[in-house]
């Protein structure tokens, strides 16, 4: 399937742990507005996906399937409506609710009954790993470390909680540091036990006023705890911006594997890794060059050019335009001879020509756009 980056082989069993799982899906999601005015940043779909959909996928493939998703905020029953009790993904799903996001500390320490004195595994709903946890979890599973964390080098470590590590041991971690010692980021991945509890029970806001998970951390290291570390050198991002989110997308793209389920009309033409569900149409004089994926009962074309790093969602109709580097989302209609590029176009919207001199436009709050 297309996902198969994604998928586990369920035949050994290096895919069973007792580990349980929390997905952290509420939170502000306020760099995304406006596409976070109707419901949580983390069903923004990346490859026509869903972007917790991969840390569902990724928690179960490592054998983790007793999973909790902490919601909260805007459009918080859409997560409950899309994943349901888990069964479709092969995972059985709680869901707790935080009232306000007070912090990823304060969210996890939700989570005390549910974790019932087990290791788990935390996953921000917004972080995206391209490689399987599984061994990282089965050596946490094997280890007597109190935590464990991902670490990932970053061009502008400012801008991350980061690490401080001395002969391959953990000695500080730090929020955004104005002067980073290392460039080695902790990813939204972390590796715990219920120890941490007793540390977020005594923790103090910071000048956020939130409860952090990296003062939670540094909590442990100061108390002597032993924190270990693993390093991701594959990909991982976390998808706070527009920016984030489609390049997470042009990298998913590039991973997956071609199919073509829709038909093709007249002199069309596809090229490179393309992925076409059921019922799309691809029409005369339309070029869709890969990566690209469009997903079921589209209309493309006639002449429509959809070139690479491309989401398009189902049940949209794209005609005469050019189309590049951008996420159109499920049910759009965009007909006209003009180009959109690296753009986020959110669910069921609509973008014409006018024959009139004067652009009219229908914003919502908090749009951008360039023209
Ligand atoms: P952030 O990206 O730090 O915060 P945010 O989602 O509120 O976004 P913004 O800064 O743009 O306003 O959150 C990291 C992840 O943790 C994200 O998946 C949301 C989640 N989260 C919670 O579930 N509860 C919380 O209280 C917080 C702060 C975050």
């Amino acid at each position: 399937t297309a996902y198969e980056i994604y998928q586990c082989d369920w035949s050994s069993d290096v895919c069973s742990s007792d580990l349980k799982g929390i997905i952290l899906h509420g939170g502000h999601g306020t760099r995304l507005r406006p596409l976070t005015h109707t419901g949580p940043k983390q069903l923004l779909p990346i490859a026509n996906k869903p972007m917790s959909q991969y840390c569902v996928e990724s928690l179960r493939d490592a054998g983790i399937t007793d999973i909790a998703i902490i919601i909260g905020g805007v459009g918080s029953n859409k997560v409950q409506e899309y994943y349901g009790d888990g069964t479709k993904f092969g995972v059985k799903l709680t869901y707790i609710s935080q009232d306000a996001p007070r912090g990823i500390a304060q969210a996890i320490g939700l989570c005390k009954e549910f974790v019932n004195g087990e290791k788990f595994v935390v996953f921000l709903g917004d972080n995206i790993l391209k490689k399987s946890i599984t061994e990282y979890v089965q050596r946490f599973e094997s280890s007597d470390a109190k935590a464990s964390i991902l670490l990932c080098e970053v061009n502008n470590p400012t801008q991350f909680g980061i690490a401080d590590i001395k002969d391959g041991v953990l000695k500080k971690i730090m929020e955004k540091p104005k002067d980073p010692p290392t460039n080695l980021a902790v990813t939204g991945i972390y590796l715990l036990t219920p120890t941490i509890f007793d540390i977020i029970a005594r923790l103090k806001p910071s000048w956020r006023n939130e409860y952090e998970i990296t003062d939670a951390l540094q909590m442990l290291l100061q108390e002597q705890y032993k924190i270990t570390y693993d390093m991701v050198t594959d990909y991982w991002k976390d998808t706070g911006t527009p920016h984030d989110i489609i390049h997470a997308n042009q990298v998913i793209l590039s991973a997956m594997k071609p199919y073509f389920e829709g038909n093709k009309e007249g002199n069309s033409d596809i090229s490179g890794n393309v992925m076409v569900g059921s019922g799309t149409i691809i029409k005369e004089g339309s070029k869709v060059i890969g990566p690209v994926i469009i997903g079921k009962d589209c209309q493309i074309g006639p002449n429509a050019y959809i070139g690479s790093n491309t989401s398009i969602g189902d049940n949209s109709k794209i005609s005469n335009c050019h189309i590049e580097n951008s996420i159109i989302m499920s049910g759009c209609s965009i007909n006209g001879e003009f180009t959109i590029k690296d753009s986020i176009i959110a669910f069921n919207s609509e973008i014409s020509k006018s024959d009139t001199p004067d652009k009219i436009f229908l914003l919502g709050e908090g749009t951008k756009i360039s023209l």
